[in-house]
């Protein structure tokens, strides 16, 4: 199974996959839940990151387990889904981003492979933390389907499971683009297990303050539910275009210790 699509808020079964059947993995930080089902005759993996029915919130959401998982499966590339608020007037409600940086801010997330238990001391770079292979297979087919999409988005990427104030709004808007709570530590475990990995963001909402109205999790999933479509019709149709060989850098994250003989 070569590629996978982590769904997030508001996307919590792949309806174009045929034939899903659920699988429990076991991994060494604990189980995860996948959907495997056919698309245009390819395996694909399925994961819903809050659990079905949202049941997990970011902050105890099993990251390591689900991507542990998918490497287990043999997952090369993964696509992911996030509902993200805009901290920019330029992106509404409806449009889509495709991740290309990203700024911690959560507080306490495991978010390594490499905690250094065993010695060994490794220092990934993140000059490019999105596969630049599969961001642009996304850019160019949401340009063929007509989409408004956003090559370029900072996500900063909050602890939750509160919604920010207006005052870390402000500050976070000098900075980055959009705001939401799961693409760290998913997009860093990734490049540890040299997976590729592309996010697209669906602005649902402007930012605490910069929105009139106070925020609220429905409005979030409404706006979700109203342009999932967008995310299917995209994800169905550059899944076929993924090349079977990889000439990223993602692949390669951990050449140097290998070479090193550390890892
Ligand atoms: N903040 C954080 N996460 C989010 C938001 C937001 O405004 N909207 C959707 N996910």
């Amino acid at each position: 199974m070569r590629i996978a699509i982590i769904g997030g808020t508001g996307v919590y079964d792949p309806a174009f996959l045929e034939n899903p059947q659920e699988m429990i993995i076991s991994t060494p930080y604990g189980d995860a839940k996948i959907l495997k089902g056919i698309y245009q005759g390819e395996e694909v993996a399925f994961l819903a990151r809050h659990g079905v029915g949202h049941s997990l919130p970011p902050h105890r959401i099993n990251y390591k387990a689900n991507m542990w998982a998918l490497k287990s499966l043999g997952v090369e590339r993964i696509l992911s889904t996030t509902a993200v608020g805009s901290l920019k007037m330029d992106l509404m409600p409806g449009d889509l981003v495709i991740l290309d940086q990203f700024i911690d801010f959560t507080k306490k997330r495991d978010y390594t492979f490499f905690n250094g238990d065993d010695g060994k001391v490794i220092h990934i770079d993140f000059t490019q933390p999105y596969c630049p292979e599969l961001r642009k297979i996304l850019f160019e087919t949401a340009k063929e389907l007509g989409l408004r999409i956003h090559y370029y988005g900072t996500y900063i990427c909050t602890e939750g499971p509160r919604f920010e104030t207006p005052a870390e709004i402000k500050m976070f808007s000098y900075f980055g683009d959009v705001v939401g709570m799961t693409n760290v530590p998913e997009v860093i475990l990734a490049r540890e297990l040299e997976i590729c990995y592309a996010s697209v963001s669906l602005v649902t909402n402007y930012a605490a303050g910069i929105s009139p109205s106070p925020l609220t999790h429905q409005e979030v999933l409404d706006v979700m539910s109203e342009n999932i479509e967008k995310v299917r019709k995209l994800f169905a149709r550059a899944i076929p275009k993924i090349p079977k060989e990889r000439k990223c850098i993602c692949k390669d994250a951990l050449k140097e210790y290998k070479e090193k003989g550390i890892l």
